[in-house]
């Protein structure tokens, strides 16, 4: 892995693998190095190494089943990623033609490693700093046809805002997709979903599922 200087401080190129071929993602070299940011826990917010300057097991397999659905899917598709960390299902979106792609994250940090890496492998991803429950800028904007979203299911706050924001971007044809590592809210977050959402899960690689959310008729 070679070391250079990222957005916020140093980063290492590292060729992740994909049925496509390698991408190269610049991350931090350090996460436990970096200032710590409000992380949820359980009840409350705790102060942590930035969760998003990894790429977390989850991140890595829906990358890689947006990778399997290819152009024939992606092409053209509106693509909105939800607390995308380094945003690498983001950018496989868009290198198999989808348009627009947003990847947002409620810190500001990990959305400049994004654009960083969007302009390194010259891909046209845009972003947006976004919380779950302000949902400013992105709420009530129903244009997406695919929300992507990879483990973000940790502390009960955060996962009931995400409830209350699904909806207010997706119009009846859309899907969303969330990878998730089996976190402690993910049961109950399925059973609230299930309401407005049918909800098929497959097992992707490293313990990863894949909730696939559809808006019921
Ligand atoms: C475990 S990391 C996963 C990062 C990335 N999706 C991946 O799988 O590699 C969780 C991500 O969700 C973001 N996040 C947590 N709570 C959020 C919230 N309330 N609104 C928006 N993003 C949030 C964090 O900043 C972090 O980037």
């Amino acid at each position: 892995m070679r070391t250079v200087d990222g957005p916020t401080g140093p980063g290492v190129l590292e060729d992740v693998p994909l049925p496509s071929g390698p991408l190269t993602v610049l991350r931090p070299a350090d996460p436990d190095a970096m200032a710590p940011e409000p992380v949820a826990g359980s009840g409350h917010e705790e102060m942590h190494p930035p969760h998003w300057a990894h790429l977390w097991p989850s991140g890595r397999a829906l990358a890689t089943a947006v990778d399997h659905a290819g152009p024939a899917r992606l092409g053209g598709r509106r693509v909105l990623e939800l607390g995308c960390g380094l945003g690498l299902p983001s950018l496989v979106a868009a290198r198999h033609g989808a348009v627009p792609v947003l990847a947002t994250d409620r810190s500001p940090a990990a959305v400049a490693w994004v654009a960083a890496n969007a302009r390194r492998n010259a891909l046209k991803v845009d972003t947006a700093v976004a919380p779950f429950d302000t949902a400013d800028p992105i709420g009530d904007d129903r244009r997406w046809d695919l929300v992507l979203a990879a483990d973000v299911l940790y502390g009960a706050a955060a996962a009931d805002a995400l409830t209350a924001l699904l909806p207010r971007l997706t119009s009846r044809r859309a899907a969303v997709w969330l990878a998730d590592p089996g976190r402690p809210e993910t049961p109950r977050w399925l059973d609230d979903a299930r309401e407005r959402w049918t909800v098929r899960t497959r097992p992707l690689p490293h313990g990863v599922d894949l909730h696939v959310l559809r808006r019921r008729p």
